[in-house]
């Protein structure tokens, strides 16, 4: 495992971190003791950094990270998000009352005195451009409740406009073989002011695994079964927004650009560290062997010109179209 300095922190994190929605719900049924499973054996591959959310599981997530970090002595950084739990998606909702109660919550869930970083999870455009909001969070470090702040985004251009507080320290932002907006001019933005980004979604719901068939069924509970057309949430989240057909036909076509030995899910995770503004990328892995087969794409060789040149070439002709100017 390599790793990466995250933006202006003192941490360096792992390249291939883990992104614990999935061992919270909204994913089909998932046994806690085959989610701790896969959380121990993150650690032994090297990860030191954990995305969570206090709406995966409503705490489900955040309880399992702190048993983990009960049970290991290895440093792990855990990044959470807030303002999920509100009951409408309203920028008046980001207010002190709401977001000093969603942090309470959560440091309770993962036992601890002080998140390490916390993240606004999504909100809508306008809190952007509120600066009290980021004023409250920067009260909020200063009384020692969260170390560090960051934000999760829907699009390029929330990023672009979230850089510009000085203490944003990180961007969470979808980024894969299938959405290749945010290198154009955000990855180039947030180097020059250091701040890290968090590669969520790599794998497009699983299907740059290249496991999945028109014939996958998904349980009720599974976004990639209540979700498929934006019902819940961004519809981008699901199968980073691409047609269900569509995405299996772009898949066929990475297949014939496996290296020998290199499984579909560790090239669309190699591929991501290609783009050095990356910090890390945060596959969900909801079984032991899911995050082994994961954690190995940091140590594979990079990808090779002509396959970095097939990827923009499928993704220009067959996803640019429905995904480029959405987000
Ligand atoms: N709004 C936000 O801030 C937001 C939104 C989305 C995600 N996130 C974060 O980003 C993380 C990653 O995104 P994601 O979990 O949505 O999608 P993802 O990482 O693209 O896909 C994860 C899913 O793919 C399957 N999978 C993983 N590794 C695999 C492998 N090696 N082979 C075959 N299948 C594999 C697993 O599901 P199955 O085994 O069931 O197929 C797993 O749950 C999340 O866990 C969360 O931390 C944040």
């Amino acid at each position: 495992m390599k790793y990466r300095q995250l933006g202006r922190t003192p941490w360096k994190v792992s390249e291939i971190s883990f992104g614990a929605w999935a061992i919270g719900g909204a994913w089909g049924r998932v046994d806690d003791t085959e989610s701790l499973a896969a959380l121990h054996k993150a650690i032994d591959c090297g990860v030191n950094f954990i995305d969570t959310a206090d709406v995966y599981g409503m705490g489900r997530s955040e309880r399992l990270i702190a048993q983990l970090k009960q049970e290991r002595k290895e440093e792990i950084v855990v990044a959470t998000k807030a303002g999920r739990r509100l009951p409408a998606q309203t920028a008046d909702g980001y207010n002190e009352g709401n977001l000093r109660a969603f942090i309470d919550d959560s440091l309770k869930y993962l036992s601890t005195d002080c998140l390490d970083l916390v993240q606004l999870h999504c909100p809508p455009t306008d809190v952007y451009y509120r600066p009290e909001v980021f004023g409250l969070l920067d009260r909020l470090a200063e009384a020692g409740k969260i170390r560090y702040y960051g934000v999760s985004v829907e699009r390029v251009e929330e990023a672009l406009k979230a850089i510009e507080y000085p203490n944003v320290q990180t961007v969470q932002i979808i980024f894969n073989c299938f959405r290749h907006r945010p290198a154009d001019l955000f990855f180039g933005e947030a180097a020059k002011k250091r701040v890290g980004i968090l590669a969520r979604v790599p794998l497009a719901s699983g299907m740059l695994s290249g496991k999945l068939t028109r014939d996958s069924k998904f349980a009720a509970d599974d976004h990639r079964h209540f979700n498929r057309h934006g019902e819940e949430f961004d519809v981008g989240e699901t199968f980073s927004g691409v047609d269900y057909d569509t995405a299996l036909a772009a898949v066929e076509e990475i297949r014939g650009l496996l290296p020998p030995g290199v499984t579909m899910a560790q090239f669309a995770l190699r591929w991501i560290l290609m783009f050095d503004a990356v910090t890390c990328a945060i596959p969900g892995g909801k079984r032991p062997l899911q995050v082994e087969e994961n954690c190995a794409a940091s140590d594979l060789p990079k990808l090779s010109d002509r396959a970095m040149e097939a990827i923009r070439a499928l993704y220009d002709a067959k996803i640019r179209a429905s995904v480029h100017q959405r987000w």
